[in-house]
């Protein structure tokens, strides 16, 4: 079977404010109006899925059409004449806005999200606050807690927006289904597929749906404070727990990993990770954790050294075992915990310096 890839697509025209565009055959309205620099709001679109078309933040005006149109998921054509920006667009999307805000609490504090959260951007964009609500004479629902699909994450349905987004990524880059939306109306929410009926969930706590979510309806529930966005230094490392090299993003919040979030351009797995990646970094500030060299004094008890001390020691009693024994008297063991460059440089070690081919990794064991 062969495929067209976008450059082998035929380009079509399009104008966006006036500014003519060309796209591939096949491109959204949101594309196009990506291309020719154009912002429009978006809530329930992620590049990964394919299109939801749930929020209708994105609402467009397209020339000799008499309704507007969701951007994210209305393909563009050829000729197609679009608006992104003008009053009434504006007041469109501020009243889809008002209605998303109608379910979700604006008190941002206690939302780990909060100064990162692209709804509350559009909150302070279109202008909007809780007294605009009054008009709708809206009743609060509220949802008793419930267990979510895995003891790592917890749900707030409040908080919930019901883009979808969630569901999507578990059936569309998982495979799994192990959560659907069930309810009606206000009373709406995301839940475990069938939970009363099979005791154990399809879910593997991967987090996906965690990271997807827009409004952090879906979050971790690790036990620790986490920062706020102001006050997070993220670095870029290489995820450890295999030599897949997966890219994350460590939090640090005053000299301490409170988590770990990803980028959806960045790395092999962008923005994906496993269960461990993304929830296994605890492990960091252990109590139990050796972070001091140690080393067995006279009377066979272990003390508290200097690395230059340790690493001196190790280095002359791997010479007196070769020295006296030959180099196959050595072996390497390496960790699935380091990188494949370490576990590279280990391999390196051990043939050249050691002089021994006797390697291998507690992947095995
Ligand atoms: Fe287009 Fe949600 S972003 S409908």
């Amino acid at each position: 079977m062969t495929t067209t890839t976008a450059a082998e697509k035929k380009i079509i025209a399009v104008t966006i404010d006036g500014t003519p565009v060309g796209v591939p055959e096949g491109s959204t309205i949101l594309d196009a109006a990506q291309k020719a620099g154009a912002r429009i709001p978006t809530l329930c679109h992620h590049p990964s899925l394919a299109p939801i078309g749930s929020c209708r933040v994105c609402l467009v005006s397209v020339a000799g059409v008499d309704r507007p149109a969701t951007a994210c998921n209305t393909q563009a054509l050829a000729g197609m004449a679009i608006t992104t920006r003008s009053e009434g667009l504006f007041n469109l999307r501020r009243e889809v806005i008002k209605m998303i805000l109608a379910h979700h609490p604006l008190n941002c504090t206690p939302c780990p999200l909060n100064g990162d959260c692209r709804l509350q951007d559009m909150a302070y964009e279109y202008d909007l606050t809780t007294f605009d609500f009054s008009e709708y004479l809206l009743k609060t629902v509220e949802f008793p807690w419930k267990a979510f699909s895995t003891p790592i994450l917890d749900y707030h349905p409040r908080r919930c927006i019901l883009c979808g987004r969630c569901v999507k990524v578990c059936a569309e880059i998982r495979g799994l289904g192990a959560i659907t939306m069930n309810g009606a109306g206000a009373h709406t929410v995301v839940e475990p597929v069938m939970a009363d009926r099979e005791s154990q969930s399809r879910c593997i706590s991967c987090g996906e749906c965690m990271r997807i979510c827009p409004v952090n309806a879906i979050e971790e529930r690790m036990g620790s404070a986490k920062g706020k966005p102001w006050e997070t230094t993220k670095t870029q490392t290489t995820c450890t727990y295999c030599g897949v090299g997966c890219q994350l993003d460590l939090n640090v919040v005053g000299g301490r990993v409170v988590g770990v979030t990803t980028r959806d351009d960045v790395g092999v797995n962008r923005g994906r990770l496993c269960s461990k990646g993304r929830f296994g970094y605890t492990f960091i500030h252990s109590p139990d954790r050796l972070s001091r060299p140690l080393v067995r004094n006279a009377a066979g008890e272990l003390e508290e050294t200097t690395w230059t001390t340790a690493l001196t020691l190790v280095a002359r009693e791997f010479r007196r075992i070769r020295d006296n024994h030959g180099p196959q008297a050595l072996a390497a063991l390496s960790s699935a915990r380091c990188t494949n460059e370490e576990n590279y440089l280990f391999q390196r070690l051990a043939r050249q310096v050691f002089g021994t081919n006797n390697v291998d990794h507690c992947a095995r064991l």
